[in-house]
C-alpha cells in the first residue's frame, strides 16, 4: 500500500515538476525493494522525533567539549595514519557501512579535528608522492616526486643535497627516538617511501624500473627506491617495516617464499642483503607469513622486516572470502606487531601507518571495498589507542588527498549505503554511491550510452564497479582538502584549515624534535597555553628569519 502511494505521488509531482523546488525536487523514490520503510520510520521517530533526544544530544557534545584539557606536555610518542584516498565522504559512508548513520568511527572521537589543504607546487590534484613528502618531511614539492624539494623536475637524473628533503621519521631518529613504517601496499609505493627515499619519480621502485635516460647517465644520482630501504640512513635505522612488493626487492631469476619472481636486473636479492647489513649491528628476522608475526618476540628481534606479498596486500574482504586470515596479516596484525617492536624503546617512536588500499579500491570504482579497507584503518586506529597511553603519545590521523567518491540522492534514513538511492529522470535506478569518472563507466551506460539497468545481484558481488561518469581506466584523486583528527599531547594544534606541510612539524613540535624544537622550547616559556594554537605561524616566521640570518652569516 505504502509503495503504491508513494508511486502516485512522484507521478503526480512530475506533473507539476519544477515548482517550489527547482533545485531538490522530490526524488522520484519507488523505494527500493529491499527498504521496509514502515518498520524504519517508527523506530527512529519513536526516539528521534523528540526534542530532548536532539538537545541531550547537543549538550553531551558541549559537555564534552568543556571538558577536555589542552594536553601540553611533550608527546613522547607520535603516531600518522594515514588513510590513502580517505576523502570525507569515504569516512560518512563507512559510517553507514559499520552499521548507521549514528556509527563514530574510532578516530572520529578524537579531541581535536581539521582540515588540510592537499595541493602541490605544480598540481591542483595532488598525488600521493608529493602529499607524503608534505605531511612527512613539512615541504611540498612536486607531483610524483618523493622527499626532494619542487627545484627537482620528476623525470630529472640530478640534485642537489640542497634539494633533500627529511622526514619527521629521521628527525626522531636524531633526537634518539625509535621509528618504524606499516603499510597495506609495497613497501617502497609512494607513502610509506616518502619517510626514507629521495627520489625525482615515485615509480622508479626498482633498477629496472629507473627511466632510460637516468640509468645510462653518467651524471645519474638515480638510486631505485627498494635499494634505498636498505641503504639510506634514515631507512637503516627504522626498527619495523611491515608491508607488501617482494617484486621489487628480487631479481627476475629470484622466487620470495610464495613462487613469485622478482623484477630487480641487477642480480641483487635486496631481502638477504637487508639481513645481513642489519645483524651486524643487532638482531634481525626477514617474516613473509602472519603466522610469524603472531608468534614474533619482541625480546629477540632488534629490526624486523616483514614483506608479505609480491606486490600490495590483499584486500581484506578478499582475504576473508579467500579464508586466508592464517596467512595474510591484515592492517591490525600489522599494527599491532609494530608497536609491539616499537613501545619497548625508552625515549619513545615514531610510527608511520598506512591504510593504503582505500585509496587503490576507489581507483577502481570498487567503492564496498573502498569502505571495508576504511573500517579496518579505524579498527587499526583503535588498537593503537588501546595499546599506548593518550597522556603521551600523539595520534594524528589524515589522507593524503580526496578522490571524486559521491555519497549522494535522498535515500531514507538505513538505507543499505551500498545500494540505490533513487531514480533519475530516465526512470533508472541510481546508486547512494558513485563517482565523477573511473572504469565503472563501462557498465554505467551501455552499448547505446544509455544508462544501463541495476540488478538486485550485482550489489552483493564484492568488486562491483559502481558508476562513473566519465570513462578512464582509473579513477582519479580528488582536490578538496582532507580531515585531520588528532589525539594526545598538544592536539589542539590541527585544529582550523592549514597547509598539508604543517602537518608533521605541528607533530615534531608536540615532541619537541626536529629542525624546529630549540626555536619552539625557547618560546614556548614565554606563551600561555591558551595562545598554543598560534604560536606555530610565529614561530615559522621566527624560523625563517634566523635561518636567512644564518646564511647571511
Ligand atoms: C645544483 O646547484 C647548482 C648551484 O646552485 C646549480 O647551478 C645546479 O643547477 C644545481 N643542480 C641541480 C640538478 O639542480
Ligand atoms: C659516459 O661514459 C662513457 C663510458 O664510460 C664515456 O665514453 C662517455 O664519454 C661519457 N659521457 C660523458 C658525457 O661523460
Ligand atoms: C638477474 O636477471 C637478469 C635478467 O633480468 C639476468 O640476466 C641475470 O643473470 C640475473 N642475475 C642473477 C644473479 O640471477
Ligand atoms: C531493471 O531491473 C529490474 C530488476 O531486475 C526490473 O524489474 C526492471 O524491469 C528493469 N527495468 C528496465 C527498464 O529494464
Ligand atoms: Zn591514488
Amino acid at each position: 500500500m505504502k509503495t503504491l502511494k508513494f508511486f502516485t505521488f512522484s507521478v503526480f509531482f512530475i506533473a507539476i515538476s519544477k515548482g517550489e523546488d527547482d533545485f531538490h525536487p522530490k526524488p522520484l523514490i519507488e523505494i527500493a525493494p529491499h527498504i521496509e520503510l514502515n518498520d524504519v520510520d517508527s523506530r527512529l521517530r519513536d526516539l528521534e522525533g523528540f526534542n530532548e533526544y536532539w538537545n541531550n544530544k547537543a549538550q553531551n557534545y558541549i559537555a564534552d567539549q568543556l571538558k577536555s584539557n589542552l594536553n601540553t606536555k611533550k608527546a613522547k610518542n607520535l603516531i600518522l595514519f594515514l588513510g590513502d584516498g580517505l576523502s570525507i565522504s569515504t569516512v560518512a559512508a563507512t559510517r553507514m557501512y559499520l552499521g548507521g548513520e549514528e556509527v563514530e568511527l574510532d578516530f572520529e572521537k578524537f579531541s581535536h579535528y581539521g582540515l588540510a589543504k592537499t595541493y602541490c607546487v605544480d598540481r591542483q590534484v595532488s598525488d600521493s608522492a608529493c602529499t607524503a613528502t608534505a605531511f612527512l618531511s613539512g615541504v611540498k614539492n612536486n607531483y610524483r616526486s618523493l622527499g626532494l624539494t619542487a627545484n627537482v623536475l620528476s623525470n630529472q637524473c640530478n640534485f642537489n643535497d640542497s634539494d633533500i628533503t627529511y622526514s619527521m621519521l629521521k628527525w626522531a631518529q636524531d633526537a634518539g627516538k625509535a621509528t618504524g613504517i606499516v603499510t597495506t601496499t609495497r613497501i617502497t609505493h609512494a607513502t610509506p617511501a616518502g619517510a626514507y627515499a629521495h627520489s625525482p619519480h615515485r615509480e622508479w621502485e626498482n633498477n629496472a624500473a629507473i627511466s632510460s635516460t637516468c640509468r645510462n647517465s653518467n651524471t645519474s644520482r638515480i638510486v631505485d627506491i627498494a635499494h634505498q630501504l636498505i641503504y639510506n640512513e634514515e631507512a637503516q635505522k627504522f626498527k619495523v617495516i611491515l608491508g607488501g612488493g617482494t617484486r621489487h626487492f628480487l631479481n627476475t631469476t629470484m622466487q620470495n617464499e610464495e613462487g613469485r619472481a622478482g623484477e630487480r636486473t641487477d642480480g641483487r636479492n635486496l631481502i638477504d642483503e637487508w639481513l645481513q647489513e642489519r645483524n651486524k649491528i643487532g638482531k634481525a628476522k626477514y617474516f613473509w607469513h602472519k603466522q610469524q608475526l603472531d608468534e614474533l618476540n619482541v625480546d629477540d628481534t632488534d629490526y624486523l622486516l616483514g614483506l608479505f606479498e609480491h606486490d600490495h596486500l590483499m584486500y581484506r574482504l578478499d582475504v576473508v572470502n579467500a579464508r586466508l586470515q592464517a596467512q595474510e596479516p591484515m592492517l591490525t596484525d600489522l599494527t599491532r606487531a609494530a608497536i609491539k617492536m616499537l613501545k619497548k624503546e625508552d625515549n619513545g617512536f615514531v610510527l608511520l601507518v598506512e591504510g593504503g588500499r582505500i585509496d587503490h579500491a576507489h581507483h577502481s570504482n570498487y567503492a564496498r571495498k573502498s569502505l571495508d579497507e576504511t573500517a579496518e584503518f579505524a579498527r587499526a586506529i583503535e588498537l593503537a589507542k588501546l595499546m599506548t597511553n593518550e597522556e603521551e603519545t600523539l595520534i594524528v590521523v589524515t589522507s593524503d588527498h580526496s578522490h571524486v567518491f559521491t555519497y549522494a540522492g535522498y535515500p531514507l534514513r538505513k538505507n543499505d549505503v551500498l545500494r540505490t538511492a533513487g531514480r533519475g529522470d530516465d526512470r533508472m535506478p541510481y546508486e547512494t554511491l558513485s563517482y565523477a569518472n573511473g572504469p565503472g563507466y563501462d557498465r554505467t551506460f551501455d552499448e547505446n550510452g544509455v544508462r544501463a539497468n541495476m540488478t538486485e545481484d550485482d550489489f552483493s558481488f564484492r568488486s562491483r564497479r559502481y558508476s562513473a561518469m566519465v570513462s578512464l581506466s582509473s579513477e582519479t584523486h580528488a582536490g578538496e582538502d582532507v580531515g585531520v583528527y588528532a589525539n594526545g599531547p598538544w592536539s589542539h594544534l590541527f585544529q582550523g584549515s592549514y597547509e598539508q606541510n604543517v602537518i608533521p612539524i605541528a607533530m615534531a613540535y608536540a615532541a619537541k624534535i626536529g629542525p624546529y624544537a630549540d626555536i619552539i622550547l625557547e618560546s614556548t616559556t614565554t606563551q600561555s597555553m591558551a595562545n598554543g594554537i598560534y604560536i606555530m605561524p610565529v614561530l615559522l616566521i621566527f624560523g625563517l628569519i634566523l635561518s636567512v640570518f644564518k646564511i647571511l652569516l
